[in-house]
């Protein structure tokens, strides 16, 4: 099959790319840094062509509705219009489980992201998963400040996202399945101790204190309400097995 794969370049995107070509499908990647912006349409004309499936894998770095929403609508919006006029047979969206519970601002863009899914004319799967292993590090980095690591204190499922990869490519193996079922790691994990494991496996000894952050993304993760239901798909090792093998 080609497989292209819109974000390709990203922490899973590159990961999906990786796993469809060790499956022997042509891999397609849609990213500015290879001369594909989704957003000002530049270098989109022609890179769907033959492609049989789009997983769609982009991001911004935002924290704020309003740029999240103009971004996802835009980037997704461009890239489900180039599926249609190539003849592209199914698009897959990548989606984060709880955004429809937790008040945040890039949330809200995930949220616009999925209508212009909903309203596709292109068929389409959408899979919803939690954090993944690698979001300890990504907290981790934000949250210090010289000698200073915060961690905050969160419920979270985590999974690998070499795993979240690998589902998403035997989803576009498949035939569309409209909303899919929410994946997630094998273990409830507090975020606070994620990072902490994390600061310890990359060799940081100083002292790590567990706070409680007044934001609406972790208030809500505090509450739980990023944790997945009792319906979904579990895949994958577990937080700390994983880290070992990084
Ligand atoms: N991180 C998590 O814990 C988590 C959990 C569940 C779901 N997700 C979802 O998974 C998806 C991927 O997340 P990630 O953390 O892997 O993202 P990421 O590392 O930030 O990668 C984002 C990708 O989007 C591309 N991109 C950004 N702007 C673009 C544009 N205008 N045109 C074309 N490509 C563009 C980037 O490449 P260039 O910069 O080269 O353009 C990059 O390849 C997101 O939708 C996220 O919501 C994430």
């Amino acid at each position: 099959m080609r497989i292209a794969i819109a974000g390709g370049t990203g922490t899973v995107g590159r990961l999906v790319t990786r796993e469809a070509e060790r499956r022997g499908h042509d891999a397609v990647v849609l990213a500015r840094s290879v001369g594909v912006d989704l957003v000002t349409g530049e270098g989109l004309a022609g890179a769907l062509d033959g492609a049989d499936a789009v997983i769609d894998t982009t991001s911004i770095g935002t924290l704020r509705a309003k740029d999240a929403t103009v971004f996802f609508r835009a980037a997704s919006g461009a890239l489900l219009a180039a599926a249609a006029q190539a003849g592209v047979g199914h698009a897959l969206l990548l989606s984060i489980v709880g955004i429809d519970r937790i008040p945040h601002g890039y949330y809200a863009g995930k949220l616009a992201q999925e209508e212009e899914y909903a309203r596709s004319r292109v068929p389409v799967s959408l899979v919803r998963a939690t954090q993944f292993h690698e979001f300890a590090g990504q907290v981790a980095a934000q949250a210090r400040f010289g000698p200073v690591q915060l961690a905050p204190r969160a419920r979270v499922q985590p999974i690998a996202a070499d795993d979240v990869a690998t589902h998403l490519v035997s989803l576009a193996e498949g035939e569309p399945q409209g909303r899919s079922r929410d994946i997630a790691g094998p273990r409830e994990e507090r975020l606070s101790e994620m990072v902490r494991e994390w600061e310890r496996h990359a060799g940081r000894r100083g002292p790590v204190w567990a706070i409680d952050l007044p934001s609406a993304q972790m208030r809500g993760m505090r509450r739980g309400l990023a944790l997945p239901g009792p319906d979904a798909l579990v895949l994958g090792p577990r937080f700390s097995d994983w880290l070992r093998r990084q």
